[in-house]
């Protein structure tokens, strides 16, 4: 059985006194359901601060990104070794850091074998651009980003794999519920062809785009969809709480 999964991604939002205001507002709610994985990604400057708060918790936190080396002169970079000691997640190769960073496969695979080495269990963003979405690309378009992200990487058990298509993120504009649905199980028997069907069964995959407390249903009621991983929605406490608080319900009722 896949326990569902709700991460927020605050991106490049909050400094570190709001992220506290942001956490201590929500930690209440959240630590109310307990059926949820239920996952914080601050920006790296309020990772301490907020670890102090959800400590012992079953509130989790995760970083929105690193670099592969362990140290060295890496100028402005965050090594895998440092958040070891302070989350437990790592979000890795978001489109965000594919379209402005220049981010692709064999950066994103080492990255990956990076955050598994010090064992933080990555959250793997894959998604094609309206572009390919329209010229009926999508399947090919994310296929080729597994491929790629996941090369060399031998075992896949604890991986959680985020579906963003581009053009829901931050449009407001999400996918529906059956075109998530149809993508992520195209993910998971891509997951089977690489790995195994057992793993294929075990990993959660997640949607993300444009989610919000009054579309999370959609698609937490599919089959194939474990979770969401939630951008803009995540910076309201009550918002993010309404999106865990349905997630269990629904996940309790489709068990
Ligand atoms: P929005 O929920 O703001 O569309 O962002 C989604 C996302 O990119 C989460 O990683």
């Amino acid at each position: 059985m896949r326990v569902p999964f709700i991460a927020g991604n605050w991106k490049m939002n909050t400094t570190v006194d709001e992220a506290v205001k942001l956490v201590s507002e929500m930690h209440p709610g959240l630590e109310k359901i307990t059926s949820v994985d239920k996952v914080v990604c601050p920006p790296f400057v309020s990772l301490a601060a907020v670890k102090e708060l959800i400590k012992g918790s079953s509130t989790k936190l995760g970083a929105q990104n690193l670099y592969f080396a362990e140290k060295g002169a890496y100028t402005g970079e965050i090594s895998p070794l440092m958040l070891a000691d302070l989350c437990q997640f790592v979000i890795i190769g978001h489109s965000e850091r594919r379209q402005y960073f220049g981010e692709a496969g064999e950066i994103i695979s080492k990255k990956v074998q990076a955050a598994l080495r010090v064992k933080l269990i990555p959250i793997l963003c894959v998604g094609e651009k309206l572009e390919e979405n329209e010229a009926g690309r999508t399947r090919e378009v994310v296929a080729e980003q597994l491929r790629s992200s996941l090369a060399g990487i031998n075992e896949a058990d604890g991986l959680i794999i985020a579906y963003e298509p581009i053009w829901a993120i931050g449009t407001g504009k999400a996918a529906t519920g059956e075109q998530a649905n149809e993508t992520i199980g195209f993910i998971r028997q891509s997951i089977t062809k690489l790995y195994s069907d057992s793993i294929a069964q075990n990993i959660r995959i997640l949607y993300g785009g444009s989610v919000n407390s009054a579309n999370v249903t959609e698609f937490i009621s599919q089959p194939e969809i474990d979770g969401a991983l939630v951008g803009g929605a995540s910076l309201k406490a009550d918002e993010f709480v309404g999106i865990v608080k349905q997630t269990a319900e629904i996940k309790s009722i489709t068990k």
